[in-house]
């Protein structure tokens, strides 16, 4: 299957470029058998918080939210240790990147296309991430929610890509592995792919999905 008239790219960061459950895994004996509670459980609230305090009209950025999940989450699974809190935070700043993510941006640059992140990541945290995975040389964009003040899948972020790249959003392809964010994207009239790589139905939300991968290196390939 081949998209045609797609000339941007646009991706996900969290969970689609970035593995962010790679910060308890690098600490995992300090959590023992709490370890994959806790970072399930991390990422769980910290975007339940960015859809919460978008519908409370409350924004703050996402290190805010990061933190406020993982104080949650510790705090869930009786953990209370503020030097592993302290370090889980600064893993957090350079998340592993997936290994398919960076060839995927390569071989999008070889084939012409634009290249952008568009992500909830602060714009401190997408440079130093996008930088310490070696992504950064590969992007054209790099673009945060923090320019609007809300979270996804409120349209506004949708639309700061539309501006920033100045391309309607029918011409670019938006990669996603957070299915919610999919369908945000679709519905906002993206052509989407959606990422999936733990073998997941697609959410029941409303935008159709162009099509489902199931590793980043199919992106170039859907592109006609
Ligand atoms: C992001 C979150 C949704 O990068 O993963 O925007």
């Amino acid at each position: 299957m081949k998209l045609d008239g797609i000339r941007a790219c646009v991706f996900d960061a969290y969970g689609t470029l970035f593995n962010v459950h790679a910060p308890v895994g690098k600490v995992a004996a300090a959590l023992g058998d709490k370890a994959d509670a806790v970072s399930k459980m991390w990422r769980d609230k910290q975007l339940q918080y960015t859809w919460l305090r978008s519908l409370m009209g409350a924004h703050s950025d996402f290190r805010v939210v990061t933190a406020d999940a993982l104080d949650y989450a510790l705090d869930a699974n009786g953990v209370s240790d503020a030097e592993l809190r302290a370090k889980l935070l600064d893993l957090y700043m350079t998340l592993d990147a997936y290994p398919d993510a960076r060839r995927c941006l390569e071989s999008l640059k070889q084939k012409g296309l634009t290249t952008a992140i568009l992500s909830n990541g602060s714009p401190e945290m997408l440079e130093a991430a996008t930088r310490s995975a070696g992504l950064d040389t590969h992007l054209d964009h790099v673009l945060s929610v923090e320019t609007v003040g809300i979270y996804k899948p409120d349209s506004r972020v949708y639309q700061l890509a539309v501006d920033e790249i100045g391309i309607p959003a029918q011409e670019m392809m938006f990669v996603s592995m957070n299915a919610w964010d999919a369908s945000g994207a679709a519905n906002f009239g993206f052509k989407v792919a959606r990422l999936d790589r733990l073998d997941m139905p697609p959410d029941n939300l409303p935008g159709d999905i162009a099509a489902t991968i199931k590793t980043l290196d199919e992106v170039p390939q859907l592109i006609g």
